[in-house]
């Protein structure tokens, strides 16, 4: 029986017990025969969660870390960020913290990106490359990935570096198929391995344009990754425990089946909403463009979201409060990893009794 699970961050998420305890196993060296082994397997496995035939990379670093490595590698000089809250936000700054010249075109929080928007922006100006966050943790919203690369693709020959930092493994994410040049994604979120390890994907053509980029710097360039990567390691020392819960985790996915994993993941959600609806909780993000990993909500009139996360706590359960502006008016709900539907069941009855004790009247 796995135990219940009371932690509904949007990430960090939920780490199973069995990933933790492999966490304990000794190090080895890491240019070992051993961590060799311990790479290629989880080499041989990360495509089919990124949907590639491609190479999956591991890095040791956060997101932030992959986000400012791909504008480094990738971005010669013009660079166009999308941006519809706190994360994508995260790559325009990055990219000018770089040095790159970005623009960006923006939609407000709580709405999607918008794929006509995009299309005008590159009939305008030739980018080297265009970003974006598939998932904004910070809203609670799912852009339209799949329609968004194919406006890149068909207006220009930029190249698209996605974050999905917290769709992979809960989301539908088809580097291939949807022609994305770098995908990335900490491990925290819907693969429910413990902060601290990246994976990445580098397409031909990114790789190729990389290549004609100087100064890509050194734990920053793409092409250093993939090349130790096809020798069967890393470029540094890893964070060899990580790659253990690594390890673990991957079968435990590869078994329930990446569109099972999505099924549940969107069933999740819709429960969620189900319930937020009877409750007088209205989303946060706009209606067609809700993620199915993490819900952002208001709460009923009259009711401070930070109390229901303070009081959520003393019972010993974990949401997210809101992020950055939406602080005062929106608490999250991250419903992904290995959260089940009776994890989420008895997270909201906990809920509905902090409602009825703190709600005002009128929504009683
Ligand atoms: C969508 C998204 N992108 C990027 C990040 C940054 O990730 P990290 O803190 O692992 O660098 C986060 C973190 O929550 C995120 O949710």
């Amino acid at each position: 029986m796995s135990e219940p699970i009371k932690f509904f961050l949007p990430g960090p998420s939920y780490v199973p017990e069995d990933a933790r305890q492999a966490m304990t196993k000794p190090v080895v060296g890491h240019r070992s025969a051993a961590f060799k082994d311990l790479y290629l397997r989880i080499a041989a496995r990360l495509p089919q969660v990124l949907r590639t035939a491609g190479d999956v990379m591991v890095a040791t670093g956060s997101s932030t870390l992959i986000m400012e490595s791909a504008v480094v590698s990738c971005v010669r000089q013009d660079v166009l960020n999308l941006t519809n809250g706190a994360f994508s936000e995260r790559w325009h700054a990055i990219s000018k913290a770089v040095g790159k010249s970005a623009d960006k075109i923006s939609a407000p929080w709580g709405q999607a990106l918008d794929p006509d928007l995009v299309r005008s922006a590159l009939r305008r100006k030739r980018y080297d490359a265009v970003t974006l966050v598939h998932n904004e943790t910070s809203t609670g919203v799912m852009s339209p990935l799949a329609d968004v690369a194919r406006a890149v693709r068909e207006e220009s020959d930029a190249l698209i570096l996605v974050d999905t930092v917290s769709s992979l493994g809960g989301a539908p994410v088809e580097t291939d198929a949807w022609g994305l040049d770098v995908v990335l994604a900490g491990t925290q979120k819907a693969i429910a391995v413990p902060p601290g390890l990246t994976l990445l994907t580098l397409s031909e053509r990114a790789a190729e344009r990389a290549a004609q980029v100087p100064h890509r710097g050194y734990y920053t360039d793409l092409l250093r990754y993939r090349d130790k990567h096809r020798e069967g390691g890393t470029i540094t020392t890893p964070a060899i425990p990580l790659f253990y819960a690594l390890d673990i985790q991957l079968d435990c996915i590869l078994a329930e089946g990446m569109e099972a994993r999505w099924r549940r993941h969107e069933g999740l959600y819709r429960r969620t909403a189900e319930w937020a609806a009877a409750r007088g909780c209205e989303y946060a993000s706009a209606a067609n463009a809700r993620s199915v990993t993490v819900s952002c909500l208001k709460p009923p009139a009259g009711v401070d979201p930070q109390a229901i996360v303070k009081e959520l706590a003393q019972r010993g359960y974990t949401i997210g409060g809101g992020y950055g502006d939406w602080k005062p008016t929106t608490f999250r709900i991250g419903h992904m990893g290995e959260v089940r539907e009776g994890d989420l069941e008895a997270l909201l009855v906990e809920i509905d009794q902090i409602l009825e004790r703190v709600a005002a009247p009128a929504v009683r």
